[in-house]
C-alpha cells in the first residue's frame, strides 16, 4: 500500500490528454493505495484566472473527479486553498529553493516565453506543487511525462531539507505511465495536447459531445503516406491516434496495427472516435447527474478537513526542524 498524492488545475475542462495520462490512473490506483487528490486552484492563479470562471471550473472539476471514478469513501478530494499549509510549506519550499533552478524549469520557460511580464508565483509554481505533495508524505505520484522536471525538483528539495534540518519529508517517486504519458495536440502532433490551446480543434475536452469528438478527430493531422503504422518520428499524428485507440479500446497498438493495415485513415479515424466517446460518454453522463447535486460541497468539505489533519501534522514538523 502506497501514499499516493495528484492534483489537477481548473483552469477550463480537463483535457483527454489529462484523463489518459493522469487522472484514468488516479482511479485505479485507489485500489490497495491510500490516495488524495486535489483541485490546484493555486497553481491555476499563476497566470491571470476570471474570477467567475475559475470558480465555475473548480465545481465543474470536481464533479468531473467523481464521474471519473473518485470514490470519496476511499480517497480525498479537496480544494487546494482550502488547505492553508499548502500556501505555508510553499513559502518554506521556495526558501530551501534556488533561483536558478526555477529558472531552469522547462514549464516556467515555456509559459513566460515571449511575456513582457510574468507573475512571480509563475516562478515559484514548483516549490508550491513540492509542498502539495511533500505535506501528506506522499510515496507516488500518478502525473503525465511534462510533470517529470517538477517531480523531481520535489525529490531535489525534499533531500536537501532532510540533510540540512533532519529527516522530515519522505522523498516522492513518480508514476508515469508506459502509455498515454503524453498525449499530443491533434492540430500539431508534435506538441502536447492542452488545456490552454488557443486552437480549439487541438484538443479534446472530456465534456465534448459526441459530435465534436468525431469532428475533432476525423480532421486531425496525419501524413500523406496512407499507411497506419507506429512511428513516433516519421508519423507523429497516426501515431498519437494509435496511442489513444490503444488506451480506449483496450486493444495493443501492435494489434490495431494490424487490424487497419489495409485500411484508409477515414475508417480508421471513425474508429478512433467512437473509442474516446464510448470511454467519455459513460464520465459524461454520471458527471451530468452530479453537477445538479448538493453532495459536491459536502464531499469538498469533508476532504479538505481530513487533508489538513495531515498536513498540519507535517507542517509543524518542518517548522520545528527549521526552528521557527
Ligand atoms: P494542463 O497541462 O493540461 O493544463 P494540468 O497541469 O492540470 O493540465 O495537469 C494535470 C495532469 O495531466 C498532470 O499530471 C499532467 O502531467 C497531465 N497531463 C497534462 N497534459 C497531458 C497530455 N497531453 N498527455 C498526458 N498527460 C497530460
Ligand atoms: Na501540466
Amino acid at each position: 500500500m502506497a501514499k499516493i498524492f495528484s492534483g489537477v488545475q481548473p483552469t477550463s475542462i480537463p483535457t483527454l490528454g489529462n484523463y489518459l495520462g493522469a487522472m484514468r490512473n488516479f482511479v485505479t490506483l485507489q485500489d490497495g493505495n491510500e490516495c488524495i487528490y486535489c483541485i490546484v486552484d493555486e497553481h491555476a492563479i499563476t497566470v491571470p484566472q476570471d474570477p467567475k470562471e475559475i470558480q465555475k471550473n473548480i465545481h465543474n472539476l470536481a464533479a468531473l473527479y467523481l464521474a471519473m471514478g473518485i470514490d470519496p469513501k476511499r480517497s480525498i478530494l479537496f480544494i487546494q486553498s482550502e488547505v492553508p499549509c499548502h500556501a505555508q510549506l510553499g513559502w518554506i519550499m521556495q526558501c530551501v529553493s534556488y533561483m536558478g533552478e526555477l529558472e531552469r524549469m522547462t514549464q516556467f520557460k515555456d509559459k513566460s516565453k515571449g511575456k513582457q511580464s510574468v507573475s512571480a508565483g509563475l516562478l515559484t509554481y514548483p516549490p508550491l506543487m513540492a509542498a502539495d505533495i511533500l505535506l501528506y508524505q506522499t510515496e507516488l505520484v500518478p502525473v503525465g511525462a511534462d510533470q517529470k522536471q517538477h517531480l523531481e525538483l520535489t525529490r531535489d528539495l525534499a533531500e536537501r531539507f532532510n540533510k540540512k534540518y533532519g529527516q522530515v519529508f519522505t522523498v516522492p517517486e513518480p508514476y508515469i505511465p508506459p502509455v498515454g504519458a503524453r498525449i499530443m495536440s491533434l492540430a500539431e502532433p508534435t506538441k502536447k495536447m492542452s488545456k490552454s490551446d488557443t486552437n480549439r480543434k487541438a484538443t479534446i475536452f472530456t465534456l465534448d459531445s459526441e459530435k465534436e469528438i468525431l469532428k475533432k478527430i476525423k480532421s486531425a493531422t496525419t501524413d500523406d503516406e496512407a499507411s497506419i503504422r507506429y512511428d513516433r518520428e516519421a508519423k507523429p499524428g497516426v501515431s498519437n491516434l494509435l496511442d489513444i485507440f490503444s488506451l480506449c479500446s483496450g486493444r495493443s497498438v501492435d494489434e490495431l496495427v494490424t487490424a487497419y493495415q489495409n485500411k484508409g485513415y477515414g475508417e480508421f479515424k471513425t474508429d478512433v472516435a467512437e473509442s474516446v466517446i464510448n470511454v467519455l460518454s459513460p464520465i459524461q453522463e454520471r458527471y451530468h447527474n452530479l453537477i445538479e447535486s448538493d453532495e459536491l460541497d459536502e464531499i469538498l468539505d469533508e476532504g479538505a478537513e481530513k487533508a489538513y489533519a495531515m498536513a498540519k501534522k507535517t507542517l509543524s514538523e518542518s517548522e520545528q526542524a527549521l526552528g521557527i
